[in-house]
C-alpha cells in the first residue's frame, strides 16, 4: 500500500514536471517570438527615412484687395508683405545675422545714416532684437553685425483664383513690385 502511494506521488510530479517544462518553453518561445517581431519591426522602419515635414514654401495670401493698405507681418512665416496702392512686395523677417525675427518701426524723428557708404535719410527701419542689426525699410543692413540684406521673395497672383501668391523658394531682387 506504501508502495502504490509512492507511485502515485512519483506520477504527480512528473506531471507537475511536464507543466513546468511547457510553461518555460511557451515562455522561452514568447520571449523569442517579441525579440524576433523587435528585429523586425527595427528593420521595417530603418527602410523609411527620417523625413522633416517643412511647410509649403508657396502659399497663398488672399485677394489683393483684401490685403490691408501698407504692412501685414505673416508671424507663422516670418514675412513682411507690403502693400502699396497696387503694388506688392515681401520682405524676410528673417535676420541675415544669425536668423532671429526683425522688427519693423516707424521711427520716432527721420534720421539720417550711411548706407553703402551714402548718407540717406530713413523714416523706417528693421532692426533685431537679438544683437542690434538694423536694416532700412528696404531691408538693406546698415548697422549691427548683419552681413547682408533681408531677403526680397516672389510674389504672384495665382492662375485659378485671382489670389496673391509668397513664393519663399524664390528670392528676387530689392526693388521688386508686384502690380496687379
Ligand atoms: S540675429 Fe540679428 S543681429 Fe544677430
Amino acid at each position: 500500500m506504501k508502495l502504490f502511494n509512492l507511485t502515485k506521488t512519483t506520477e504527480a510530479g512528473e506531471k507537475n514536471d511536464e507543466g513546468r517544462r511547457g510553461f518555460l518553453q511557451k515562455l522561452g518561445l514568447g520571449a523569442l517570438l517579441t525579440s524576433l517581431a523587435g528585429v523586425a519591426y527595427q528593420s521595417f522602419r530603418s527602410l523609411i527615412p527620417n523625413v522633416l515635414y517643412e511647410p509649403d514654401q508657396r502659399f497663398k495670401l488672399g485677394l489683393p484687395a483684401n490685403l490691408p493698405e501698407g504692412i501685414t507681418f505673416l508671424d507663422d512665416r516670418r514675412l513682411y508683405v507690403f502693400k502699396e496702392g497696387k503694388s506688392f512686395y515681401a520682405i524676410s523677417g528673417a535676420c541675415t545675422h544669425l536668423g532671429c525675427t526683425v522688427k519693423y518701426a516707424k521711427l520716432a524723428q527721420p534720421r539720417t545714416v550711411e548706407v553703402n557708404g551714402t548718407q540717406a535719410t530713413i523714416g523706417f527701419e528693421f532692426h533685431c532684437p537679438c544683437h542690434g542689426s538694423k536694416f532700412t525699410s528696404d531691408g538693406t543692413n546698415y548697422a549691427g553685425p548683419a552681413p547682408r540684406p533681408l531677403h526680397w521673395y516672389r510674389l504672384e497672383l495665382s492662375p485659378d483664383d485671382g489670389q496673391l501668391i509668397a513664393d519663399l523658394g524664390q528670392e528676387v531682387d530689392q526693388g521688386f513690385r508686384l502690380t496687379v
